[in-house]
């Protein structure tokens, strides 16, 4: 009889490259970088069937398996975005003194053109386009308030069979009347939407108060109750992002401890629930985040953009408070996860933490699918894990290129695209096993042409 292993099988495909994958976080466990120099990943039907020495899992390969050779390019599992706003898309790099005015300015004016579904599924279209280009497969995404934008945001990816998690933003008051939903009628749309398309092929739903100041206490509650009724479901929101945020927050919710207790006060800290930024927490609120398993959203580049403030590393470790980073595009400034590593590293070093590139890959990699109760199907090269999976250049920019020939660990060689990558660095991205994007093809989606306000 013949090894299945052996079979022919057109579905097969296989990559001959260095690999970097994680069984742990490397600031705990010191060998959970696994890392092979000469290796070797086989994928079927969407899903990686090994992935180790090239050595050891050449035989495994079926006989009409042609490997694509790239010894000289790194594989790592796809990044995964846990913060990021779709419709800001338009609106990235918008000058503003501070949180409370960009919203005002440029964020609101911008988010009520998504009535339009013909302009929702063009930015979607264009924004996974752009994510993809960055090496990002999975994101965690903010639509409008405005059901269709969440319809077209899923309908594009799920045109290109990715993993992402969405919602529509619930925000019922301190905000213009034209962005506004009720209690009722978000707690309609949330549920019409997550019997849509929550777990319907890899789209799932996140129920995504915007946050705070932005819903009553019935809109809360009602999201409270939603999430009862549906475990699975994600939950998003923001928090402690700046500090005349806080204040606002505590002269709109007065009886509560600190912002995030409203959060939890409505049931809306638990497992699959990710907060952005958590800059301005104290103990009692990190130890309730570790206690509940909710996620800290670390946005690097929105938070030195905005002005918000310094994630302090040190003291989410010492509460054992979950850690991811994120983009949060149009606050963030870029969308390489590669660029956010870079501020993510010198936020860290501003507040005495050694974060190394090590950690940061696995940050955007198995560790947020940790976080995310996702570890089994992204985030990994992991026999029967989805095969989400980025290409690396090493030698995408001539600077690059000399950086990297002088590299002399594996943490030099990630500090090196952390630092100095973006997405020339991304030769070429794979969702579920078929190319997604490569760098020097035509963009499929053609950026809209740009036009200057009179
Ligand atoms: N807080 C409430 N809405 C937003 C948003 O769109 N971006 C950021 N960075 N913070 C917010
Ligand atoms: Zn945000």
């Amino acid at each position: 009889m013949t090894h299945p292993a052996k079979t022919a099988n057109p579905a097969q495909s296989a990559f001959r490259a260095q690999l970097l994958t994680f069984n742990g976080d490397p600031s705990r466990s010191p060998n959970a970088a696994l890392f092979n120099e000469d290796g070797l990943l086989i994928v079927e039907d969407g899903h990686v069937v090994a992935a180790g020495a090239y050595a050891a899992l050449a035989s495994q390969l079926a006989p009409s398996t042609a490997v694509q050779d790239m010894r000289d390019k790194l594989i790592v599992p796809g990044f995964i975005d846990t913060h990021i706003h779709y419709p800001q898309t338009d609106m990235i790099a918008s000058p503003a003194p501070g949180l409370l005015p960009w919203l005002d300015t440029y964020t609101f004016p911008t988010e009520r053109r998504f009535t339009d579904e013909a302009y929702a599924r063009d930015t979607a279209s264009f924004f996974l386009e752009e994510l993809l280009s960055c090496g990002t497969t999975t994101a965690l995404v903010y639509c409008t308030v405005h059901k269709e934008s969440a319809d077209a945001l899923f309908a594009e990816s799920e045109a290109r069979n990715l993993r992402m998690v969405a919602g529509k933003v619930l925000m019922d008051r301190n905000c213009p009347e034209f962005l506004r939903d009720t209690a009722q009628s978000g707690y309609d749309d949330s549920a019409e939407l997550i019997g849509r398309w929550h777990n319907r092929g890899r789209q799932m739903y996140a129920l995504t108060p915007r946050f705070a100041p932005t819903s009553s206490e019935a809109q809360l509650e009602a999201c409270g109750v939603l999430a009862g009724k549906h475990a699975d479901v994600f939950i998003q929101s923001h928090v402690a992002e700046n500090t005349d945020e806080v204040k606002w927050v505590s002269s709109l919710f007065p009886g509560h401890r600190s912002y995030l207790d409203v959060y939890d006060h409505y049931g809306l800290l638990r497992r699959r629930a990710v907060y952005g930024h958590c800059i301005h927490f104290d103990e009692q609120d990190r130890q309730r985040m570790a206690q509940t398993g909710t996620v800290a959203s670390h946005c690097p580049t929105s938070n030195l953009f905005l002005g918000s403030g310094l994630f302090d590393f040190d003291k989410a470790d010492e509460a054992g408070m979950p850690v991811a980073l994120a983009t949060d595009v149009g606050g963030g400034t870029s969308f390489s996860m590669l660029q956010t590593m870079n501020e993510a590293h010198k936020v860290a070093r501003l507040t005495g933490h050694h974060l190394t590139a090590t950690r940061m890959f696995y940050l955007a990699t198995a560790g947020a699918a940790e976080a995310l109760d996702l570890a089994d199907k992204v985030g990994t090269l992991k026999p029967k894990s989805e095969a989400d999976f980025v290409v690396l250049d090493p030698q995408a920019t001539p600077l690059l290129a000399r950086r990297t020939a002088r590299t002399e660990s594996l943490e030099e060689l990630l500090f090196a695209f952390a630092l100095l990558g973006d997405d020339r660095a991304v030769y070429e991205t794979y969702a579920a096993g078929k190319r997604v994007h490569r760098r020097d093809a035509v963009r499929q989606h053609a950026p809209r042409v740009a036009r200057v306000a009179a």
